[in-house]
């Protein structure tokens, strides 16, 4: 087999037959181990084509096949993480659901330690995290395991994977020699957002809720894929310990704090039923605006040496119970289904439901996200909800997590109406008419419609005004859609010409309902003072698809200028197309191969109408420089391209530049001896993470670039350093290990 470094070298056609056979191998072994019991392959061998297959796929997203193996994790449950036997078990909690059962729970705890309803008995009360529980193994004061639940007695090593999470200590000062920490490892709800928008614009599959995002995350077999997951975990409980951490409850948890390990702030001692359910219901109030997904509340009794004479009955202790929330599921009638187009023209389709409680918050609209999940398929063409669809005027039920949008999860097949029929997803935009078409590979339909489609302006206006864009003071969402609907604002640069057209208009502006002479003056003025905008704020106010933050950032650093950006684009338009062309050509020969005979066709007349652009050597060189960028991959490249192609948008986009004083990004420290240079990370960095070095390199002035080339001017490599290095080597370009690195910015 070849090692995993030589994958840079790889041509695509090398890659696309190295996958395939890689999907043959790997469901040999599934089908060997899952449906004949017998297995052909060790589980470390399994792992490491499954790595090379990640790894190639990483490197040429484009070909990642249907069928991969990759989407399979899972299908192997745990046989590919070695087990644990837990020291002490992890147990699981008894429920309470209502004000009764806590008094209940209080009186049988106080019966067992034969305690008075008179004297005081202490307990902690704390959030229920509703995500996973890990334990992890501290042997004089180094993480030496970690271990997820299983079945209580035996659970699957993460070791690997739980030391990418920075909440969790890789060594801790002043512990016990053998400390055994438990807790939830969770996503928070931006983070799980974040990521299933990056899963579905890479054609990956979402997860459903934060839990399962990060149990999916936490199990995984690479934990390179881990890693790049936002995970998070406050620490709870223990098992095996040397020495006791405190003679409390609330004592062990504010030593764990002390430790460096992340404990829940809203952890507090109450003195019986009555502060305990107070607690609960302030904890409830709170629930929708922490962040994170809880399910109820969990009370321990706060006396350590009570806690061990209680004990424990045999799966949970006597000493502790959850004190549930209501579940946040509610059937209820859908009475349409809309279609909302937002700034890249993405039809998504919107549930109107009959209101309904759902764990205390009233709901009347929710998301069916795309047109197969209302068919009921997956992106994959396979079933979800058993492949039931969901109609107008069907029994459907709500799922509501904390402060996530919420959704319909399933639909009662039992109570469709006889003449429900199948939802018609529309194949023209709802605004404007224009054709919406779904692209090969997206789960998406997109209203072609541009500048023209008023959906499309009004958010395109929405995003260029919004914080991280020109984050003008005084004029929000609210304030563009209001100029919109008059005509006041039509296109981006618009808003730069407010007071020249409507200077007088301080007097109509001042006229209209929200508006005094003074608020409309200090709008103009607030205006006029975003002229001056950084390059990298004005990429991102462009609303360009895949173009976040970050990529714009990275864009403005790497061209300095719109103008050198704009030109390298232009350059390199007919390798762009290629691209496309390429990527067309690649489905339907797929397409073909699995014999999807109208779907192939349809690929193949695509491809046919955009081949024959051969790029020149000029355009290839534009193009490769522009994906050369540091997180700047194929997809993000062509759909940049595309927009600046497209002569409306074109129009619109040169005309708000006119209006500006667009920035380059900052000058580096002077004194930054990396400052202009070229510099690619590659093998395994020790001392900090990726993106950190990155973005130390950055601060410094220096461009990060994802391969090596003529232009690199310093390769950082760590161990496990390959292809690049060798690369480097005959381009004679200086490579440093970390330390050397770390030296030359003069972080010791
Ligand atoms: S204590 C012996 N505290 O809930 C009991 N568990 O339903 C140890 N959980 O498996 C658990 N937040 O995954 C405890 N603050 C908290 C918790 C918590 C979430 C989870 C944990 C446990 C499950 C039991």
């Amino acid at each position: 087999m070849r090692k995993t470094s030589d994958i840079d070298v790889l041509s695509e056609a090398e890659a696309m037959a190295e996958l395939e056979q890689l999907a043959k191998q790997l469901g040999q072994a599934n089908q060997a181990y899952h449906g004949d019991d017998a297995p052909v392959m060790s589980d470390d061998d399994y792992d490491r084509l499954k790595r090379r297959n990640a790894a190639i796929e990483e490197k040429f997203p484009e070909l990642k096949r249907g069928d991969s193996p990759s989407d399979q994790v899972g299908a192997r449950p745990s046989d590919g993480f070695s087990k644990v036997t837990h020291a002490v078990r992890m147990l699981s909690l008894g429920n309470a659901f209502d004000d009764d059962d806590v008094t209940d729970f209080d009186g049988s705890v106080r019966k067992y330690l034969n305690i008075g309803p008179d004297t005081p008995l202490a307990y902690t009360s704390e959030p229920k995290i509703d995500g996973l529980s890990l334990s992890l193994r501290y042997e004089t004061g180094v993480l030496v395991q970690a271990a997820t639940r299983g079945d209580g007695s035996v659970g699957e090593n993460v070791t690997a994977n739980a030391r990418t999470i920075s909440d969790i200590p890789e060594r801790l000062t002043g512990a016990p020699d053998v400390l055994e920490v438990r807790g939830e490892v969770y996503m928070a709800h931006d983070d799980f957002a974040a990521l299933n928008a990056r899963q579905s614009e890479n054609g990956d599959k979402t997860f459903a809720n934060p839990r399962n995002a990060a149990a999916g995350s936490l199990r995984q077999l690479d934990s390179g894929v881990t890693r790049k997951r936002p995970l998070r975990f406050f620490a709870y409980a223990w098992g095996e310990v040397s020495e006791p951490l405190s003679d409390t409850q609330y004592g062990a948890i504010k030593r764990l704090a002390e430790l460096g390990f992340s404990t829940n702030p809203l952890t507090q001692r109450c003195n019986g039923p009555d502060e305990m359910i107070a607690h609960y219901r302030s904890i409830e109030e709170q629930r929708a605006t922490l962040g994170y997904d809880i399910d109820g509340v969990v009370y321990k009794v706060d006396d350590l040496a009570l806690q061990s004479r209680l004990g424990f009955r045999s799966t949970t202790p006597r000493w502790a119970i959850a004190h549930k929330f209501p579940a946040e599921l509610a059937w209820t009638r859908l009475e349409s289904i809309d279609i909302q187009v937002g700034r890249t023209g993405a039809l998504s389709p919107v549930a109107r439901l009959t209101p309904v409680t759902v764990g205390g918050v009233v709901v009347s609209n929710a998301t069916l996200h795309n047109e197969d999940y209302i068919a009921g398929r997956d992106s994959r063409g396979g079933d979800i909800r058993g492949g039931k669809d969901i109609r107008v005027g069907d029994w459907v039920q709500v799922y509501r997590a904390g402060d996530v949008i919420p959704k319909v999860a399933d639909v009662d097949l039992e109570k469709r109406p006889k003449d429900a029929q199948p939802f018609q997803f529309p194949e023209t935009c709802p605004e404007c008419g224009s054709p919406a078409v779904r692209e090969e590979g997206d789960s998406v339909r997109r209203c072609s419609g541009g500048l023209i489609c008023p959906a499309q302006a009004v958010e395109k206006l929405r995003h260029m005004v919004s914080r991280a864009a020109f984050d003008i003071e005084g004029l929000g969402a609210k304030q563009v859609e209001q100029f919109y609907a008059d005509g006041w604002i039509a296109k981006p640069a618009d808003v730069f010409r407010l007071r020249d057209t409507y200077g007088s208009g301080i007097q109509q502006l001042k006229n209209r309902e929200g508006w005094g002479e003074t608020s409309a003056r200090k709008l103009f003025d607030a205006i006029d003072e975003k002229r001056r905008i950084d390059l990298a704020r004005f990429i991102f106010s462009l609303g360009i698809r895949h173009v976040g933050e970050v990529a714009a950032r990275d864009l403005a650093l790497h061209y300095l200028g719109w103008d050198a950006l704009t030109q390298a684009l232009d350059a390199a338009r007919p390798a762009a197309l290629a691209h496309r062309a390429a990527d067309e050509a690649e489905t339907a020969e797929r397409r073909v191969a699995q014999d999807e005979g109208r779907r192939a066709r349809i690929a193949e007349v695509r491809a046919a109408a955009i081949a024959g652009v051969a790029p020149g050597d000029v355009a290839q060189a534009a193009w490769d420089d522009l994906i050369g960028v540091d997180g700047i991959g194929p997809a993000l490249a062509a759909s940049l391209s595309d927009a600046l192609a497209n002569p409306d948008e074109r129009t619109a986009i040169e005309d708000l530049a006119q209006q500006l004083n667009i920035q380059p990004p900052d000058a580096p420290a002077a004194d930054s001896p990396v400052a202009g240079k070229t510099v690619v990370f590659t093998g395994t960095l020790e001392k900090m993470t990726r993106a950190e070095a990155k973005a130390r390199a950055e601060a410094l002035g220096a461009k990060v670039a994802g391969s090596v080339s003529a232009k690199t001017d310093i390769l950082i490599a760590g161990p496990g350093a390959g292809s690049k290095a060798k690369k480097a080597a005959e381009l004679g370009i200086d490579t440093l290990d970390e330390d050397g690195w770390l030296a030359l910015i003069g972080d010791t």
